[in-house]
């Protein structure tokens, strides 16, 4: 940015400063039932002064209407691309097949419309839809394409808790922003000085005088929050990504990064008609290392961004004003005690250890304690035709995050929602204590989850792994998995291990080559016998020395197949298809 550049910049900052006042908090429409049409469309808006800014939303200017959706609907979307670019929509949490999922995948091509249909899955809480094209997240979230979702069920429903949209029950979709000189929404910057919720900046909202529930949803492209109320008194945590917790709990903090959302309980029955107070950052209470805080990655390479200048980064900051007013009818005045335990998965069991080590992709422009990357996931940049983790349906996985960065990277999962087993050795906090899909991992963190891939099998569409910081995701700093169906594709089924055996090709109509890994590869297998999908032994070899093996298939009859291979005293089994 050229010196000129950055007086005429700081003088609109000026100006805005000084000439916005406090604005009433747009609160999105809804959008209910089981049809729900979405068009991506271009528009316009004025944050600053009268001036035009370009922007994207659904089904306006900015921003897209608040989903309600019933747990266990069957519902359709017609999500309509009017822009000149293409676009997807992810619904970022969901439990759906990875063709439903809105990933990189399922691109929506400029003027057309996707249309998926699935049964909602997710327990009630909190969750949202966005772009999620390769390489172009950053400009399209931040252009305005993001909307909230709430999913209700009967456990929720069953509870006494606010759930009266704009009446008791809030949506606060909170993003910070930079705009040049020309208005337009700048990406790639860390001079995203001007915060707002709901695409308002300076916003206030009137609260009732009693409790209040609110969503938050951290939808900004790097910037944690650590949310509190500016008298500092303590608010309830009633939920995290994946649903309600075991319990409220009581806290006066709560600290937030991009893709993560949380619930919150506030008792405005003690405040008095007409108080006013704030939700605010206090940023200065952040860790180094995660964007947002004084200080990230290392100075002398973040200065240059602009890091250093942003009047948020470090600095305690409010979002959002309320002002106290009378109470609504049939008013929630208490804070439930208890929900259903959320019981995490058992360890044991477990049929795969994965790990996944963040790293400066210092093979292009990463370097150690650069804040902008790129950077990798396994020393791999995502590649959209490649598959980076396999898994088979039903599995329980454990995977270990270790970020070897010097900046903080809040990591999200597609398909599932996982429990953190413990953050470098100790149990999570509370709040990290229910279903999770989004988790920050500070820098040298080491932090474990475990996960279950149900319901969903595809052979060939993998689900999305990635950095949530929307640079570093667009920069490649993302993974494909693919959970794969065992009775249609070789599973590596057995009673000992499930990762031994394995079948290529599958299906075939000739031969196949068995290939056993791991310890037992240089064992001598005793025999390998193959049954049909009745039960029927059809086919048996015996004493078989090599550990690459061929058996001629071309004489059984399409169909299931069952191979059992035998090797120290163990039977380990696989699938396959004959076709
Ligand atoms: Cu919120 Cu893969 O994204
Ligand atoms: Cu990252």
């Amino acid at each position: 940015m050229s010196v000129r550049i950055q007086i005429a910049f700081a003088l609109i900052l000026n100006l805005i400063s000084q000439i916005n006042s406090q604005t009433a908090l747009y609160i999105p429409d809804t959008l209910s039932g089981t049809n729900f049409s979405l068009t991506v469309q271009t528009g316009t808006k004025q944050f600053i002064g009268s001036n035009n800014t370009p922007t994207y939303g659904y089904n306006g200017n900015f921003l897209g209407p608040t989903l309600i959706i019933n747990k266990g609907d069957s519902i359709t979307f017609n999500v309509k691309n009017t822009l000149t670019q293409a676009t997807t929509v992810h619904w970022h949490g969901f439990h759906v097949a990875p063709k439903n999922d809105g990933g990189p995948h399922q691109i929506i091509n400029a003027g057309a419309t996707w249309s998926p249909s699935f049964k909602m899955r997710n327990e009630a809480s909190t969750f949202w839809y966005h772009p999620h094209g390769t390489g172009k997240t950053e400009i399209q979230i931040s252009k305005g394409l993001a909307g909230m979702i709430i999913v209700r069920d009967s456990t929720e429903r069953s509870y006494t808790l606010p759930r009266r949209y704009n009446v008791d029950d809030f949506p606060l979709i909170v993003q910070s922003r930079v705009f040049d000189v020309f208005y337009q929404v700048s990406t790639a910057t860390h001079e995203d000085s001007i915060n707002m919720v709901n695409g308002t900046i300076k916003p206030f909202l009137q609260v009732p005088k009693q409790v209040v529930r609110l969503r938050l949803l951290n939808a900004a492209a790097d910037r944690t929050y650590n949310f509190g109320l500016s008298d500092n008194s303590s608010f309830y945590l009633i939920a995290s990504d994946g649903g309600l917790l075991s319990q409220p709990y009581q806290t006066n903090r709560v600290r937030l990064s991009t893709g993560e959302r949380v619930e919150i309980l506030v008792d405005f029955n003690n405040y008095n008609i007409g108080q006013q107070l704030y939700l605010k950052s206090y940023a200065s209470e952040l860790p180094k290392g995660i964007i947002g805080a004084d200080s990230v990655g290392t100075a002398n390479i973040a200065i240059s961004e602009g890091y250093y200048s942003n009047p948020l980064n470090g600095v305690n900051f409010n979002v959002l004003r309320f002002d106290v007013i009378a109470q609504a009818l049939n008013p929630v005045t208490i804070i439930p005690t208890a929900f259903s335990p959320k019981v995490p998965l058992l360890e044991a069991g477990t049929n795969a250890y994965r790990k996944i080590k963040f790293t400066p992709d210092t093979v292009t422009s990463g370097q150690q304690g650069k804040v902008d990357g790129p950077f990798l996931m396994n020393n791999k940049p995502f590649n959209m035709d490649s598959i980076n983790v396999k898994t088979f349906l039903n599995k329980k996985e454990v995977w270990t995050l270790v970020n070897k960065t010097m900046v903080a990277h809040p990591f999200h999962i597609h398909d599932i929602q996982f429990f953190i087993l413990d953050i470098n050795g100790n149990l999570p906090p509370l709040q990290y204590q229910g279903l999770k899909d989004v988790i920050l991992v500070q820098p040298n963190d080491s932090i474990r989850f475990i996960a279950k891939f149900t319901t969903f099998a595809d052979n060939n569409v993998p689900y999305m792994y990635h950095c949530h910081l929307l640079h570093h995701e667009d920069d490649g700093m993302m993974g494909t998995f693919l959970v794969q169906d065992p009775n249609t594709i070789g599973i590596k089924e057995s009673n000992i291990n499930q990762e031994l055996l394995e079948i290529f090709p599958n299906p075939s109509n000739e031969k196949i080559i068995l290939k056993i890994t791991n310890e037992y590869q240089h064992e001598s297998i005793e025999s390998i016998s193959i049954y049909n999908s009745l039960g029927m032994l059809i086919l048996i070899y015996d004493s078989i020395k090599s550990d690459q093996h061929e058996i001629n298939v071309s004489s059984l009859p399409v169909g299931f197949y069952t191979l059992k291979v035998k090797v120290r005293g163990q039977d380990l089994k696989i699938k396959f298809v004959k076709e």
